[in-house]
């Protein structure tokens, strides 16, 4: 599939994802309007009952009671205006309440219709079905001298609104099922992302590996050629420099082939590791004294800086070693002008540090995250003026994992770059 492609499949995709999300949420807005103008018909429909009750039973007429009042969303009011047992209004009201099924604890309070100071008070819970829970919820109670006393109603739902949310239960359901489909199409999206810039890295790979083999075995071809057609007339000077060129061309044509033979074989199975104890110093003096016929051709610098006091790690000297040269073969390789390398180590609180730091390309920021992931080489257009697999890196970074270590770079463009490895002792 082409990247464009992709592309606007994710955001087709993205958006009918959000239209969805929208359409559910604008669906539990009115699911949850709806139940509450269910809860609030059905508490009015019981005020409405308990008030023309009490009415009557004052021997006034239902008519004249005023339509309940809805001050908040949880507080109702029914203005009532009569002398009554608030003894008498309390079972009234919660017979009622019970009657329509709602079981929410609630306050109710008698005011007295002159001054709204509050008579009667009473917090029933949600339990109140028995009628000995009445007898435990406090009351607060005032008496007032004279004329009996005009009373209004009021009741508040203190827990209204998680009342409603609860009888919405389907709808949280609906939208979980939902949530995960969503979180499913992300994790796939980012899968298939990486998918395919590892099948992007790998195209390049191959086009890369192909140029490599292609320039010895052309070089080899050409040598053999000229041997076997005219071996015996060529002087003996020109014979072994033809020779030399095979054999030469040979070894690194074995070499590349098992680097990426060896890569191959460690994504196949787990990295064995033949620990021992390794003189980390040695081991760097070594890989330097490798590299030193390619830094004198280049009028090259390398300078070791050994400062660690306890060089000793328990570790498989080979793969550590390789991992070193990876390093250095990159501060050689990537550095347009002479190379300028400096190796240090410095105990740490981890281990031992070693820096490997040189004065090339540098890298950019944007693409140091991915430097460590197989097969990745930092684009330079079209120009590929140093030769790679991009293997190197994530080699060093596979060897470090399985030593418990760690590898961090540094770099700045046209400054030059730093890879920092830590070793456990
Ligand atoms: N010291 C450095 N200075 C500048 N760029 C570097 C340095 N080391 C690595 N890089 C960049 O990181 C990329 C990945 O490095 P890595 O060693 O994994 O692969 P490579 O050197 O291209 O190929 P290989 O090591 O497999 O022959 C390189 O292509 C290069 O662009
Ligand atoms: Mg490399």
């Amino acid at each position: 599939m082409s990247r464009k492609k992709i592309q606007i499949i994710l955001v087709l995709a993205s958006l009918s994802l959000v239209a969805l999300l929208g359409t559910q949420g604008v669906w539990l807005s009115k699911a949850y309007s709806a139940q509450e103008r269910a809860f609030n018909h059905s508490v009015q429909v019981a005020l409405t009952n308990v008030a023309d009750q009490l009415l009557t039973q004052n021997g006034q007429s239902p008519a004249t009671a005023k339509p309940i009042q809805q001050l908040a969303s949880n507080y109702f009011i029914a203005e009532l205006n009569a002398p009554i047992d608030p003894a008498q209004a309390a079972e009234l009201l919660q017979q009622q309440l019970a009657q329509r099924q709602l079981k929410e604890p609630y306050e109710f309070g008698l005011y007295n219709g002159l001054d709204d100071t509050l008579m009667f008070g009473r917090f029933v819970p949600a339990t109140r079905q028995m009628a000995a829970a009445q007898e435990e919820s406090p009351v607060i109670k005032h008496e007032k001298e004279g004329s009996a006393p005009m009373y209004n109603l009021a009741v508040v739902f203190p827990t209204k609104t998680s009342f409603i949310l609860k009888e919405m239960e389907f709808w949280w359901y609906s939208s979980g099922a939902l949530l995960v489909v969503v979180l499913f199409f992300a994790y796939t999206m980012v899968q298939i992302l990486r998918e395919k810039r590892l099948a992007e890295l790998k195209t390049d790979f191959i086009n890369n590996l192909t140029h490599e083999l292609q320039t010895p075995i052309t070089n080899i071809g050409l040598a053999s050629e000229v041997l076997r057609k005219r071996a015996e007339t060529l002087p003996a000077e020109r014979l072994t420099r033809y020779h030399e060129l095979i054999y030469s061309e040979n070894e690194r044509l074995r070499a590349q082939v098992e680097r990426v033979l060896q890569m191959a074989t460690m994504e196949s199975r787990e990295l064995v590791l033949k620990k021992e104890t390794v003189d980390l110093h040695a081991l760097l003096q070594q890989t330097s004294d490798n590299l030193a016929p390619r830094l004198q051709q280049r009028v090259g610098h390398l300078r070791l800086d050994l400062q660690a006091t306890q060089p000793l790690v328990h570790a498989d000297s080979l793969h550590v070693a390789n991992a070193l040269y990876s390093l250095l073969d990159n501060a050689e390789k990537y550095s347009p002008q002479a190379p300028d390398i400096e190796v240090s180590t410095r105990d740490v609180e981890q281990g031992v540090l070693i820096s490997i730091k040189d004065r090339g390309v540098g890298i950019k920021k944007e693409f140091q995250k991915f430097l460590f992931d197989k097969f990745y080489r930092v684009p330079t257009g079209n120009v590929h003026d140093v030769k790679g697999f991009g293997l190197g890196l994530s080699y060093v970074k596979a060897i470090m994992d399985a030593h418990h270590g760690q590898v961090t770079v540094e770099s700045a463009e046209q400054e030059g770059t730093c890879f920092r490895l830590v070793l456990p002792i």
